[in-house]
């Protein structure tokens, strides 16, 4: 397959006549798919990013109003605040009774922290049973349908490098009882990494080192592929959006819905009091009247640590990356199928193809990877909106092996939000002297979404005692 003439020239005019000559290297018969991967750069932007990204480090510019962000507070401050919250359960309960709401999880990542050689979906995380992480979102989902007597779709995002095995792994595991047609897989768009001398780089003789393009990359994705036509069509206005690393996360939750929507925010976000200063989360901040995510990378070291005159954070509310995005905003912003939110430059070790065309896997940085960022489209949303949660209740991220939010921290938090509805529930649980759960207990999220399934569940299993050292699963 050849490329056009002003391609060509377009690809020369960026500086990157190396690839011209890689392709022209090859047999005519083996030119299609790098040829293809080459039609989709953008060169033409490709002079000004690599002048603004590689060339140079960009710096996050801090404004200098920038403060933390409002938010309604976990536990309601006046009588007016808790009649808001009671009327945003109702609200929400009516949203998704009415098939309003559709869920959205970002599964693109390569989960290359987590050492795990797979897509991050297929996880075993389950404390008991290993049950993988995607299985949590699939009985979350079913036990939601079951609640409100209604059919639920899941838009799921993969990216060209997991896309195969994602699709693969649901169809051996038959959907995890969901309908085959109520998963929609949808794969996000892929940039190319870039070497420190602003040249592209190539991972084989036909081949450009590509990869995702952020989670950013998902509100365009969801035009491209037909996502924005399917919801509009089926009824549904509002998108529940978490990450794929998180099996606490309630998958849609009625309080967060309806307060989206009482408020006539256009993308909403779940907050969490940070742990500590240097806590791995996006900061909630606010600039000019406009809610933004500071990566906790980019926000400057004496601002994350500045405190209140009570010593409290004053950079407290840290983001866990749940969302609720109406529809129509994400229309709004990909009408005429561009959006362009700013780019967020990775330094990474790139494996790529020597002069000679050995494949070199370097032991420190060699290139640039560039990434959108969903929560950039915050401050472009007219209306947003923030809600405390309780993290015992909605964050247990699975990013590491151990320590810090591991495998380990994961399982740990999903037997204690179990015990906790059980010992609700009445029943006797087991614990050390700093008050852990001595027991692994798994409850099938299918069965249970909230406290009063749990508490229904133990009252028809007859379960009133668990004893240390137990392994229970209840399927
Ligand atoms: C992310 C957030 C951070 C938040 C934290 C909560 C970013 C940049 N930061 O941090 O603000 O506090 O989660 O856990 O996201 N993904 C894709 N495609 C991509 C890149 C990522 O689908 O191209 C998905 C991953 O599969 C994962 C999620 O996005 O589900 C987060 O990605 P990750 O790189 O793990 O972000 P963190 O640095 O952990």
């Amino acid at each position: 397959m050849k490329i056009n003439e002003a391609l060509r020239e377009t690809i020369t005019a960026a500086g990157q006549e190396h690839l011209l000559r890689a392709l022209d290297a090859l047999p005519e018969n083996e030119q299609a798919d790098f040829a293809a991967q080459l039609e989709n750069v953008d060169f033409n932007a490709l002079p000004g990013l690599i002048a603004d990204y590689v060339l140079k480090r960009p710096e996050v510019a801090i404004p200098d109003d920038l403060g933390p962000a409002p938010y309604y507070p976990l536990a309601p401050e006046n009588d007016e605040q808790k009649q808001l919250y009671r009327d945003a359960v109702a609200r929400g309960e009516e949203m998704i009774r009415a098939g309003r709401v559709a869920c959205l999880t970002v599964a693109g990542g390569q989960g290359t922290r987590l050492g795990f050689d797979g897509p991050k979906g297929t996880f075993p995380i389950g404390p008991v049973t290993g049950r993988p992480l995607f299985a949590y979102f699939a009985g979350g989902i079913r036990r939601t349908q079951e609640k409100y007597g209604v059919k639920i779709v899941w838009y799921l995002m993969t990216s060209q490098l997991n896309h195969a095995q994602t699709v693969d792994f649901f169809k051996k595991n038959s959907y995890f009882g969901l309908d085959a047609d109520q998963v929609f897989f949808f794969t996000q768009g892929t940039m190319p990494a870039i070497g420190y001398d602003g040249k592209l780089l190539m991972n084989s003789k036909k081949s450009l080192a590509l990869s995702p393009d952020g989670h950013g990359g998902t509100l365009l994705a969801l035009r491209k592929s037909g996502a924005l036509d399917a919801m509009k069509r089926d009824g549904v206005d509002v998108i529940s959006y978490f990450q794929v690393d998180n099996p606490l996360v309630p998958v849609i939750d009625p309080k967060f819905i309806g307060l989206h929507a009482l408020t006539s925010s256009q993308m909403s976000a779940v907050m969490l009091a940070k742990t500590n200063a240097m806590e791995k989360l996006g900061n909630f901040c606010v600039s000019g009247g406009r809610l933004q995510i500071i990566e906790y990378s980019d926000l400057p070291k004496t601002l994350a640590e500045k405190t209140l005159p009570d010593g409290s954070l004053a950079f407290i509310p840290g983001s866990p990356a749940i969302h609720v995005i109406d529809r129509a905003f994400v229309e709004e912003l990909t009408a005429g199928g561009k959006l362009q939110l700013p780019w967020h430059r990775a330094d990474k070790k790139i494996p790529f193809l020597d002069a000679e065309g050995n494949l070199v896997s370097p032991e420190t940085p060699n290139g640039v990877k560039l990434e959108s960022f969903i929560f950039d489209a915050l401050p472009l949303a007219r209306r947003t909106m923030v809600l405390e949660c309780d993290r015992a209740e909605v964050f247990a991220p699975t990013k590491n092996r151990t320590g810090v939010d591991s495998v380990d921290s994961c399982r740990a938090m999903l037997v204690d939000r179990d015990a906790r509805r059980l010992a609700a529930a009445g029943v006797k649980i087991p614990r050390d002297a700093e008050g852990n759960c001595t027991a692994l207990i798994e409850i099938s999220p299918a069965l249970a979404v909230d406290a009063g399934d749990v508490a229904r569940l133990a009252a028809a299993r007859g379960i009133v005692e668990i004893a240390s050292g137990e392994k229970i699963c209840l399927e």
